[in-house]
C-alpha cells in the first residue's frame, strides 16, 4: 500500500477543502452573483499565485461566517474587501520585490477601483472598499463593521496559514 507523504497529504487536503468551498458557496448560487465576477477577476490578477486565490476565498469564508454578528454590514462590500483585500501585493512584489502591510495598504485600493469599475459595482461602495483595502493592516481610522470583519477573518486565516 502506498503511503502518503506529508506533502502529498496536505495537497489532498487542500482539494478536500476547497470542494467543501465551492460546495458551501454553490449553496449560495456561486454562479450567478457578485463573488463569482469577483473572483473571476481575482483569479485573472494572480495568475499563477494560486496561495493567494487560496487566501482571499478563506478570508471571505470566514468574513461571512463573522459578519452576521454585526449590525449595518453591506454584504457587497465585505464579499469585496474580503476576496480584494490582498491585491495590492502584486503591484508590490513587481514593483519592490517584497510586500507587507503598508505596501499592500499603499497599492491595493487602486486596484481594486480598477476591478471593480469593470463589472459596475457601486461607486459609493467602490469608495468604502476602497478605504477598508487601504486600512486593513493598521490601525483601524474609520468604524465600519466591513473593516472589523475583514480584520478579524484575515486574522483567523492568517493564524491558520502559519500551522
Ligand atoms: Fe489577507
Amino acid at each position: 500500500m502506498r503511503t502518503l507523504t506529508t506533502k502529498a497529504l496536505k495537497t489532498a487536503c487542500r482539494r478536500i477543502y476547497f470542494l467543501l468551498l465551492y460546495v458551501h458557496l454553490g449553496a449560495k448560487k456561486l454562479m450567478e452573483n457578485l463573488r463569482t465576477k469577483i473572483l473571476k477577476m481575482l483569479i485573472n490578477h494572480f495568475g499563477d499565485d494560486e496561495r493567494r486565490i487560496e487566501h482571499a476565498l478563506r478570508v471571505m469564508y470566514h468574513a461571512e461566517c463573522i459578519m452576521t454578528d454585526y449590525d449595518n454590514y453591506d454584504t457587497d462590500i465585505t464579499i469585496a474587501v474580503a476576496l480584494l483585500h490582498d491585491v495590492g501585493i502584486k503591484i508590490s512584489e513587481e514593483k519592490h520585490g517584497y510586500n507587507d502591510g503598508k505596501t499592500q495598504e499603499k497599492y491595493g485600493p487602486a486596484v481594486a477601483e480598477t476591478l471593480l469599475k469593470s463589472i459596475n459595482f457601486p461607486a459609493e461602495k467602490t469608495e468604502i472598499v476602497k478605504n477598508i483595502i487601504g486600512n486593513h493592516h493598521s490601525k483601524s481610522r474609520y468604524d465600519y463593521p466591513e473593516l472589523a470583519i475583514l480584520k478579524k477573518a484575515d486574522l483567523i486565516v492568517n493564524k491558520n496559514e502559519r500551522i
